[in-house]
């Protein structure tokens, strides 16, 4: 291997290793609940997928997977030469349906926990052990005769033993949860995974339900994967509720912070969606996962990390931390998920009734989605606010970009007389103001 390769492979690791270093330290101590078809479980890698879990649980997140059972309930029921019986895509499990459901839980129920029993392989300790726990935490009611039709051992959750699945998540174990509820009577019941991952997911108030499933997420009109919506955004459209199942929005509406839609199908799916920062599946949330604030002097690190690549290509004016410390309340921030990914400045000049925008700056990895001219919207109705007509830039080197959205380009004498006498002549910059008063009424005749 050439000496640059060796370095390019470095410097991949270390970028990589910092950028996930954050969620390896958010997650820790969390508690997520992970859900899995049975399809998943037939599926030929998945030992990966459940020593993704092993590696995580050794991360310290303390998880409950919750397995279905559909497909081996199926070949069961085929090889007694029986019929599946589904009313409203609800099974109907009658006795020996109800035989099926109990020794398909078994087969999944061991697989899994024989798999985990390998331990973390390669690790320095050889031998890692990670222990499980299941029980009877989940007590469920028939869900009865419906119109006519009874749906025998097809069962409802009626409670979660939250304080129980606590106690063995505390002892560091992998919680497993079948899809089985039992009742005071001492019968058992049939539950539907995604209804039991929820009901899990809402009385453990977890951080996350990740839900593994057959396809890549929620996809919009276009066919486009969606990354990530909030709850609201998700009622409010009907083309993404109709994708969204009752389970996944009630957990949303219940407390569960993230609700992530994830591929089983990808390998090494739950690693790419829980230690990058964009994911790979839909996110589902309550709170927006980027959003634009003014900045406050908890973001002064954020910004100089964001701003340092361009003033070293001579592109923004370079400005020391006292500085930006001190001006840091004319910046706007937009986050993604708590790190900074752009901002810019407003400076108003109040009696003239012109602000200067500076420091537009968007990280390289978010550049195209047009966020700057986001930025830009959002500074604007804020100059509005403040009874400013125009907005002036002073730019080197990116006058194209402010060309393209309304700005044109003026003498220094439109400036400002303060700013005028602050203005750097080596520099040489070209000005650019923006009538805000014309966007305005062009906005309005339309
Ligand atoms: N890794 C982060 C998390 O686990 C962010 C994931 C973002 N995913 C997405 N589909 N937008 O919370």
């Amino acid at each position: 291997m050439s000496e640059t390769t060796n370095k390019n492979i470095t410097k991949s690791f270390v970028d990589w290793f910092r950028s996930a270093a954050p969620y390896i330290h958010a997650h820790r101590g969390s508690t997520f609940i992970i859900s899995i078809g049975g399809e998943a479980v037939q599926a030929p890698h998945f030992s990966n997928l459940i020593h993704d879990i092993a590696l995580l649980n050794s991360l310290g997140i303390r998880i409950v997977l919750i397995y279905g059972i559909r497909p081996q309930i199926e070949h069961c029921l085929k090889t007694r030469g029986v019929q599946s019986r589904y009313v409203n895509g609800t099974r109907i499990t009658d006795e020996i349906a109800l035989c099926c459901v109990k020794a398909a839980c078994g087969e999944v129920h061991t697989e899994i926990e024989s798999l985990l029993s390998m331990g973390l392989s390669n690790s320095p300790s050889s031998y890692e052990r990670i222990g499980t726990a299941s029980g009877n935490f989940i007590t469920a009611r028939p869900v009865g005769v419906r119109e006519g039709v009874d749906y025998c051992y097809t069962g409802e959750i009626r409670r979660v033993d939250a304080t129980a699945i606590r106690r063995r998540l505390d002892e560091g174990n992998i919680v497993l949860i079948p899809p089985i509820g039992y009742s005071p009577t001492g019968e058992s019941f049939n539950l539907r995974t995604e209804e039991l991952a929820s009901a899990v997911a809402i009385a453990l108030g977890a951080a996350k339900w990740l839900y593994l499933i057959e396809n890549e997420g929620i996809f919009d009109s276009t066919g486009q994967l969606v990354r990530q919506l909030t709850l609201l955004e998700a009622l409010e459209n009907e083309h993404y509720k109709r994708q969204i199942s009752k389970s996944v929005l009630q957990a949303c509406q219940n407390g569960v912070q993230r609700v992530q839609l994830v591929s089983r199908q990808t390998e090494g799916a739950l690693l790419l969606e829980l230690f990058t920062r964009d994911g790979i599946g839909t996110l589902i949330s309550t709170n927006p996962f980027d959003h634009t604030a003014k900045a406050t002097i908890n973001d002064v690190g954020g910004v100089l990390a964001l701003i340092q690549p361009l003033e070293e290509a001579g592109i923004l004016v370079r400005r020391s931390r006292e500085k930006l410390e001190m001006e840091i309340e004319h910046f706007t921030v937009q986050e993604r998920d708590g790190m900074i990914i752009a901002c810019a400045a407003l400076y108003p000049f109040v009696q003239e009734k012109m602000a200067e925008l500076a420091c537009l700056a968007v990280h390289s990895d978010y550049r195209g989605a047009d966020r700057g001219g986001a930025l830009l919207a959002f500074l604007e109705r804020e100059a509005l606010q403040l009874g400013i007509t125009q907005i002036f830039v002073l730019t080197t080197r990116t006058a194209h970009w402010f060309q393209e959205r309304g700005f044109v380009g003026a003498d220094l004498d439109s400036l400002p007389v303060k700013r005028r006498t602050l203005y750097n002549y080596q520099r040489n910059s070209k000005v650019f103001v923006k009538d805000l008063s014309v966007s305005l009424k062009i906005k309005f005749r339309h």
